[in-house]
């Protein structure tokens, strides 16, 4: 009889967020992953917002005691720019949740890190759904933790289409220079950008029956899932059903699920294309590697499609809501 693999040991890094709050739901209902703690940053909302909806959503997983901390509020360089206009002003879009007992714990998120990863006998994935100021402040402080870090899971970058900017994703955008610090501190990275994230979406029926349904964790998800988001310039929003970054969650437990490419990526720091993931699509070398002239690249294994109805199937069954 072959043994039951041990859960994979995990700290999320949000900036809860509606859809940050789907993907806490899930980590901790997946028996698959151990989640040893959550930090917080600023980014859909602020910090302090971030880490109240944070504790809130635990309430409503019924979760054990998740140590949650407070890091930074506002990028390395940068000021915090909100984006209300998707997750609404509390971050959490038209969902107002009861006020908790929970606090925080006395502890800012990279001193919380520090002591989880050191802590844990098996080397830790971080997965990070937010703008990565707090990683990459973990990572320059303390740059020898990078050998009890199993790999770096992120929800950020695009190949493609940007959402901040025309070619930026909003975590990568917030603080591209805490992105760049994080792709270059040795420690492997998987990234989970817009490229599926726009993709793996709930059906409207489906969330609309969760929202008036009788299951009070399944009326939570229908809410976050029905969140509706502007569209376009003229103030009209739409029905998206996302499950964002719970999706780089679903890629952690079932890779197979997607398929990957490890490709050179750097991230833009200046000009219009601030924020921007630069991947190297070229399947040949091109002028500028046969002839020495390549800038300095870091290989990162993209997620380039997705199985949506495997992924859709794995987070609501996982939720008990399929
Ligand atoms: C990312 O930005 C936030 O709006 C979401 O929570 C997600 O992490 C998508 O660009
Ligand atoms: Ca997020």
């Amino acid at each position: 009889m072959s043994a039951t693999p041990r859960p994979i040991p995990v700290i999320l890094d949000v900036d809860t967020g509606v859809d940050d709050a789907l993907a806490i739901l899930f980590a901790l209902a997946h028996p698959g992953l151990d989640v040893l703690g959550i930090s917080c940053v600023a980014g859909n909302a602020s910090l302090d917002r971030v880490v109240e909806n944070t504790l809130r959503i635990l309430d409503v997983a019924g979760a054990g005691d998740v140590p949650v901390a407070a890091g930074a509020h506002r990028p390395l360089i940068e000021p915090a720019r909100a984006a209300s206009h998707v997750h609404g002003e509390g971050g959490l879009g038209s969902l107002v949740l009861p006020a908790t007992k929970r606090r925080a714990v006395p502890l800012n998120s990279v001193e919380l890190m520090r002591q989880l990863i050191e802590a844990s006998p098996e080397p830790v994935t971080l997965v990070a759904l937010a703008p990565q100021t707090n990683l990459a402040l973990l990572l320059r402080l303390y740059p020898g933790l990078a050998g009890n870090i199993e790999r770096i899971v992120f929800m950020g970058g695009s190949t493609s289409v940007g959402n901040a900017t025309a070619v930026a994703e909003f975590n990568v955008w917030h603080d591209p220079e805490a992105a760049a610090i994080v792709l270059d501190s040795g420690v492997p990275t998987y990234m989970y950008g817009l490229d599926v994230f726009n993709r793996v979406a709930v059906d409207e029926a489906t969330a609309e029956a969760l929202l008036v349904g009788e299951s009070p964790l399944g009326r939570v998800v229908g809410a976050l899932l029905t969140n509706r988001v502007l569209a376009g310039s003229d103030g009209d929003t739409e029905y998206s059903g996302l499950i964002g970054d719970a999706g780089a969650v679903c890629a952690l437990v079932d890779p197979e699920a997607l398929r990957t490419r490890l490709l050179p990526l750097r991230v833009q720091l200046s000009g219009y294309g601030r924020g921007q993931t630069l991947a190297d699509l070229r399947r040949n070398p091109g002028e500028d590697i046969v002839h020495g002239l390549a800038e300095e690249w870091q290989s990162v294994e993209v997620a380039l499609d997705v199985d949506v109805p495997r992924v859709t199937g794995l987070f609501l069954g996982t939720l008990g809501l399929a």
